[in-house]
């Protein structure tokens, strides 16, 4: 009795956290391309991939965001099983709205360059940042590694649907679909009319290549793993994989040289989920020392801090290549977070983070359209006031 009305009361909490987090945002209905079916371009259990649009208006009905979320990768059968029945790989279990704020607000205050802009955020179900391509169905657990079919399966229907008369266009992507951005960046070009100005940013995609605490290679032994269940070397630039193994060309370094379309990075030096899950995963941490700091980096010793001032210096060099470049950009702040642009506090308000006094809303825009280029790398924690650091339950 006692726990049903706790229950009772808990669930009236959530609901209300719920409303007062979407009242931020318009909640967008999805849709299910079910052109991508007959194409093979399906979700790990099968079912067709989905998106979710807000069509442009006004000056913006010829200008297109299509936007990649992230989730993570399964790097083999047992993991990619563990996902295929969650809403990262199947449309089956996906949440049927998506709340829209600051990169894809709909609102001019909130989003002054591109609020009249189509805007489509793709779900993720196929759990290799939508690069993968396997023909062969396991009939046991029926997996399809079928990514990057999804990829060009998406852009087709929505040049179907008014994209083919893009005079704008951004691939756009946060996390493992922010690493999307960037590996499909020169392909999205090709799909897109020759005419129209395109351009990619990518949100927290840029995971880099360091030893994690232990000393193991994880990310990189890890993204090996993904590459080969996923068949994706034939996805990834191919400037890379003549050179590199096919693992190593899922690291942006290795391929953002060569990437000709304009790219901006927007990315925390101190990403938050690459120190968690690339620089202290729980595997090279057994006895749990940086379970708190990971959590909070106010919680973290000074030996801890001193070692992720060496993962900002690995990472500035990592991304030291996007400097040589004056069509590329890069918003890299000195905060602890990861994926800022789909948040109206860290895309712009009037206490999002700053660098040489400018919102990531302002950098973006200034740099899409030319009217100012922009490559700024923040001082070192904890040096910027204006970082919303994220803080993990
Ligand atoms: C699959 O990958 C996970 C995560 O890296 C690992 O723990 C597990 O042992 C792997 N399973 C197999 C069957 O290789
Ligand atoms: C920073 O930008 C704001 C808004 O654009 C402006 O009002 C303010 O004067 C600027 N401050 C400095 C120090 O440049």
């Amino acid at each position: 009795m006692k726990s049903t009305k706790m229950e009772h009361l808990l669930s009236l909490v959530i609901c209300t956290l719920l409303l007062v987090k979407s009242a931020e945002g318009v909640a967008v209905p999805i849709t299910y391309v079910q052109s991508a079916v007959p194409k093979g371009a399906v979700c790990l259990d099968g079912s067709p991939p989905a998106y979710h649009f807000d069509k442009g208006f006004d000056a913006g009905i010829d200008n297109w965001i299509v936007h990649f979320v992230g989730g993570g990768w399964c790097n083999n059968a047992s993991t990619c099983l563990d996902r295929r029945d969650t809403p990262l790989g199947s449309s089956k279990k996906m949440d049927t709205t998506l709340s829209f704020s600051g990169f894809f607000s709909n609102g001019k205050k909130f989003n002054p360059d591109f609020y009249n802009w189509n805007r489509i955020k793709v779900r993720y179900c196929d759990g290799s940042s939508f690069t993968g391509d396997v023909e062969a169905v396991d009939p046991a657990t029926n997996l399809h590694y079928r990514g990057g079919r999804i990829f060009v399966a998406v852009i087709e229907d929505l040049l179907a649907k008014g994209m083919k008369n893009a005079k704008n266009a951004i691939l756009s992507g946060c996390s493992a679909g922010g690493l999307t951005s960037i590996l499909q960046c020169d392909r999205f070009r090709t799909l897109l009319p020759a005419a129209a100005k395109v351009k990619c940013v990518s949100d927290a995609g840029y995971f880099i290549n360091v030893k994690a605490v232990s000393g193991a290679q994880h990310i990189e032994q890890f993204y090996s793993q993904v590459v080969q269940t996923h068949a994706s070397a034939k996805n990834l630039p191919s400037s890379c994989t003549s050179r590199l193994s096919p693992g190593l060309c899922f690291f942006p370094q290795n391929v953002v040289a060569q990437i000709s379309t304009p790219i901006f990075f927007v990315n925390a030096a101190y990403d938050s989920w690459q120190i968690k899950n690339i620089l202290a995963p729980g595997v090279a941490d057994p006895h749990g020392t940086w379970r708190s700091c990971k959590l909070d980096i106010k919680d973290c010793s000074s030996n801890q801090l001193t070692t992720m001032q060496g993962f900002r210096t690995e990472f500035l060099k990592a991304i030291s290549v996007v400097s040589n470049s004056p069509s590329k950009g890069m918003f890299i702040d000195g905060c602890y977070s990861h994926c800022q642009t789909g948040i109206q506090e860290t895309w712009m308000r009037n206490d999002s983070p700053l660098l040489v006094n400018t919102t990531i809303a302002k950098a973006v825009g200034d740099w899409y359209f030319e009217r100012k280029g922009f490559q700024q790398i923040d001082c070192s924690y904890p040096c910027n006031p204006t970082c919303h650091n994220r803080v993990f339950e």
